[in-house]
């Protein structure tokens, strides 16, 4: 068959294309539709079909990707350049109002300070990566710094462009554009996706967030297609020749390349005027096609966000104005108690199962024995619960109308419901604590804390197989688990000789880890993921914060005087100290990741191509962005630095016409060594 395509084919196709990108930015941005859905679909029939033709004119720039790609046997990880953070949560006017004040306090002015604020939509955070203006990554937001790779999935979405219109008034696509934005199904959307559903006998979803979150996460894109996604976006990343001083002329220029910005968006209002729109989207919130579970407010001078920076995971120029949880009634059937991994001793409500805003509840936490006795709160008893934003349910009050007299009172136990040793409630505190160190309640929260997402990381080693593994003495504290081996493994439960290598797998790979996740790991008492950020950029190693005394940790800024003691308890014990020692003697490496301020690469940008042999691609990645060095994935003139390894592609030609220096794996390590 001949290579030929007649130019008429060619430019049918071309034609199709441009007008199928026009019409989904009619419709979607400027909410103007210049054609019917039915014609839309007629279009986009024929480019696919001249495609299927053609195979040489398919393009992933194309229209037609919508419809979906080839299945993908997993989901590949991308790593954000700009940390996907979570916001603060407000959920009254005078913690707005306090939120305000504390921005002009480290702002050092008495001007009122402009925000912006936008409905805050409950779905799927993602963020967009394009170069040239062409789609070229999307991926989740993940643990906020590495995130799915989703890219065939969004690109089913028809709110999402897959090409960029230049900038009206600028007349530029940005070399390169990291947007953000939330993924959400219509509330009419979810309740035909549902009917679906339950013609073929599928299950149900729960609500519109779940099902966002469960069609994006589709490893064949052709069912994502099916499903009614859309798209808002918010912010922004990581951005390359295009520049704003306000978040709103952000949002603005966002809808001039093209993307779908929310229409309940307040630009550049003073706090009253803040607190006057959070109750009117509180109030309009039924009637939005979508689910919104508050307000976002943002300060719109881009200087002033910089200025204010983040904490460990939120921006200090950011606030979720929550609105009011919603609340349901239901019975507790029993109350139990739970040991922590501090051994605090907390009783659990266990509820007749109830739906509050779409979440199957059957568990509410009761703090202490206080709380229950205040509450009156007893076994049987019809109790109001709520919701607030996602975490576990509070019980608000019980239902006296509804009391029998068949209720029993509770009773906190005497002693430890897991090693029978008795409990002791703390001066002053509320709980009561088992002290027991060889509780196996609480060897297992511990490892449970140690092995989390944001500590060591370990995949495979839930709730069931830690219990089974502390059970047979296989575990007696977390630093067992760097000596479990695949005879102890293959003889649990459930455990065959696959999974008991990939979980060896998964704890060889977890002993590179960051000195911050180490420290979080241990469980100090009172040492949460912020703090063990603080103790980790203070100290730099392990050693020296081994080292350190009391007054040395007080003195240190948002340390303070109970998790200083706490600090110097832990470390002076030496059952921990042993722990800590045969940890470190399993192989397991701290790497500190340095404060991006004061390094050597600050502010430089490297491009990474072909294979490295003495590292991994994301070990150079890592290594680059802790010396403060940025990652981009394409050579412009703003390159500072291409790293070349074996066989690299055709940015070696690009570097060289744009007079960026090429530097190979050696020259690499020279500068990032000390
Ligand atoms: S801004 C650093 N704006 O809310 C600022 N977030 O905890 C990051 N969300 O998962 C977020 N609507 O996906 C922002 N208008 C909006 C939003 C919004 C919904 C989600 C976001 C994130 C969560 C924040």
């Amino acid at each position: 068959m001949s290579d030929f395509i007649h130019p008429d084919i060619v430019n049918k196709v071309e034609s199709l294309r441009s007008a199928l990108h026009r019409h989904n930015y009619c419709y979607y941005v400027m909410d103007d539709p210049q054609i019917s859905d039915s014609q839309y679909d007629k279009m986009m029939q024929e480019l696919i079909e001249l495609e299927a033709k053609y195979p040489k004119l398919s393009s992933p720039d194309s229209p037609s990707m919508r419809v979906g790609a080839a299945p993908a046997k997993k989901f590949e990880s991308i790593r954000h350049s700009v940390k996907m953070l979570s916001l603060e949560n407000a959920f009254s006017d005078a913690d707005i109002l306090n939120f305000d004040r504390r921005v002009k306090a480290d702002l050092m002015t008495d001007e009122s300070i402009l925000y912006t604020a936008e409905p805050k939509m409950d779905g799927v955070a993602v963020e967009l990566v394009y170069e040239n203006g062409r789609l070229i990554s999307a991926s989740t937001r993940g643990d906020g710094e590495t995130g799915e790779d989703i890219t065939a999935n969004v690109k089913t979405i028809r709110s999402v462009p897959i090409l960029l219109q230049p900038h009206k008034k600028e007349q530029i696509i940005p070399a390169r554009l990291e947007v953000r934005g939330e993924v959400v199904i219509s509330r009419q959307g979810f309740k035909r996706l549902n009917e679906d559903m339950l013609s073929q006998g599928l299950a149900l979803f729960a609500n519109p967030r779940n099902a966002a979150a469960g069609s994006l996460r589709q490893l064949d894109s052709k069912i994502t297609a099916k499903r009614p996604l859309e798209i808002y976006f918010y912010g922004i990343g990581e951005v390359e020749g295009l520049s704003f001083k306000s978040h709103w002329d952000w949002l603005y220029a966002l809808k001039e390349l093209g993307f779908r910005i929310n229409s309940h968006i307040k630009p550049k209002i003073i706090i009253d005027a803040v607190c006057k729109y959070y109750k009117e989207l509180e109030d309009m919130r039924d009637e939005l096609p979508y689910d919104i579970d508050g307000m976002v407010i943002k300060i719109d001078s881009m200087q002033f966000q910089e200025q204010l920076g983040t904490r460990a995971r939120n921006p200090k120029w950011a606030l979720a104005c929550k609105f009011k949880a919603i609340q349901e009634t239901t019975r507790v059937l029993d109350i139990l108690v739970q040991v922590g991994r501090t051994g605090a001793v907390t009783p659990v409500a266990c509820l007749e199962s109830v739906n509050i805003g779409g979440v199957n509840v059957s568990r509410a936490t009761l703090h202490n024995e206080d709380e229950i006795e205040k509450k009156d709160i007893r076994i049987g008893d019809t109790v109001l619960i709520q919701r607030a934003g996602d975490v576990i349910p509070d019980i608000v009050k019980v239902i006296d109308s509804a009391r029998t007299g068949n209720e029993k009172i509770f009773h906190m136990p005497k002693n430890c419901p897991s090693c029978d040793s008795q409990l002791i409630r703390d001066e002053n505190e509320a709980s009561v604590r088992c002290i027991n160190d060889a509780c196996p309640a609480k060897i297992k929260a511990q490892i449970e804390h140690f092995v989390s997402k944001r500590a060591f990381d370990i995949d495979g080693l839930g709730e069931k197989l830690i219990d089974q593994l502390v059970e047979k003495k296989y575990l007696s504290s977390y630093a067992d688990i760097f000596y479990l081996d695949k005879e102890k493994l293959e003889g649990l439960d459930r455990m065959g000789l696959k999974s008991a290598e990939n979980l060896l797998y998964a704890i060889e790979k977890s002993k590179n880890i960051t000195l911050a996740r180490f420290i979080h790991a241990l469980g100090i008492r009172h040492v949460g993921e912020h703090i063990a950020e603080i103790l980790a950029s203070k100290y730099g190693e392990f050693e020296k914060l081994s080292g350190a005394t009391y007054d040395d940790l007080k003195n240190i800024k948002g340390v303070g005087p109970v998790v200083s003691q706490s600090i110097i308890d832990f470390l002076s014990r030496k059952d921990n100290l042993i722990k800590i020692e045969r940890i470190l003697n399993s192989g397991v490496r701290i790497r500190y990741e340095g404060s991006r301020k004061n390094t050597v690469l600050e502010g430089k940008v490297f491009v990474l191509t072909g294979t490295l042999e003495t590292m991994t691609r994301n070990e150079a990645i890592i290594k680059i962005k802790s010396l403060g060095g940025k990652i981009s994935e394409s050579v412009s003139k703003n390159t500072d630095y291409l790293v070349a390894g074996k066989f690299p592609g055709s940015k070696i030609e690009k570097a060289k016409a744009a007079g960026v220096e090429i530097i190979d794996e050696n020259s690499l390590k020279a500068l990032t060594e000390p």
